[in-house]
């Protein structure tokens, strides 16, 4: 065994700054979930945003990766990308998926799960618009998740698309936009000592929510 992968066995995090009960858990999982992001937004938890995405393809392979979410109300999650990507082509066979997110300095996990569909093409005409010219270029640019032959052809690409959109002219192109997952499960994760960590569940069933605490 290299050292490596020693220091990567022997690492043993114990957490202990915390703890979650069904006591303190709110009836509503959705402001469990705006007091959590509150609390880690005042921690200053770095990318707080970031949020892994789970989809599943149509031969059921799984596939995760990160992206941000950008806005958030009533059990619904908003993030923004390619309608050509692998994940919306995920998305578009099997609507169901999962958000993770995990904030360590507050030694915290958030699970959530349930379907996902496209924004309103207002709304992302609205997201759009309020982004930096050079993150809308970009979003003409990329051909997200198809392959580039090399780094010059996307430099090259950019160029030609500011020449022909200035920050004045520059609209949504048909390819990008938002997707919105509307939650049936959440799982609150508090890290706890020797493992032997707090998760509260919500489940919707018939219209309500209902709360358990699982083994960890
Ligand atoms: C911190 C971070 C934030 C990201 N945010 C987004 C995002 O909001 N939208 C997006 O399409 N990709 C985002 N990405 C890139 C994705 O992780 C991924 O590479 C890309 O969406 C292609 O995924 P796909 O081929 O599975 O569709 C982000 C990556 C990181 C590391």
């Amino acid at each position: 065994m290299d050292k490596l992968e020693r220091y990567i066995e022997q690492l043993r995090e114990d957490f202990t700054s915390g703890a979650f009960s069904e006591k303190e858990a709110n009836e509503n999982p959705f402001s469990q979930f705006h007091q959590w992001l509150q609390q880690a937004v005042d921690a200053k938890v770095t990318e707080v945003q970031a949020m892994l995405l789970s989809t599943v393809s149509q031969d059921n392979k799984p596939s995760s990766r990160i992206v941000y979410l950008r806005e958030f109300e009533n059990n619904q999650f908003w993030f923004y990308t390619n309608y050509n990507s692998r994940k919306a082509q995920n998305l578009q066979s099997n609507p169901n998926a999962s958000l993770t997110f995990f904030w360590s300095e507050l030694e915290r996990q958030i699970r959530i799960e349930g379907t996902i569909q496209r924004a309103t093409a207002e709304q992302s005409d609205a997201y759009f618009n309020s982004r930096p010219y050079e993150s809308k270029i970009g979003a003409w640019a990329s051909n997200q998740s198809h392959l580039l032959k090399s780094r010059e052809d996307l430099e090259e690409k950019i160029n030609q698309l500011q020449k022909q959109f200035t920050p004045e002219t520059i609209k949504r192109p048909e390819h990008w936009g938002g997707f919105v997952l509307t939650a049936n499960y959440y799982e609150f994760w508090q890290g706890r000592q020797s493992r032997l960590h707090d998760r509260i569940s919500y489940e919707l069933k018939n219209n309500e929510w209902n709360i358990s605490r699982m083994f960890p």
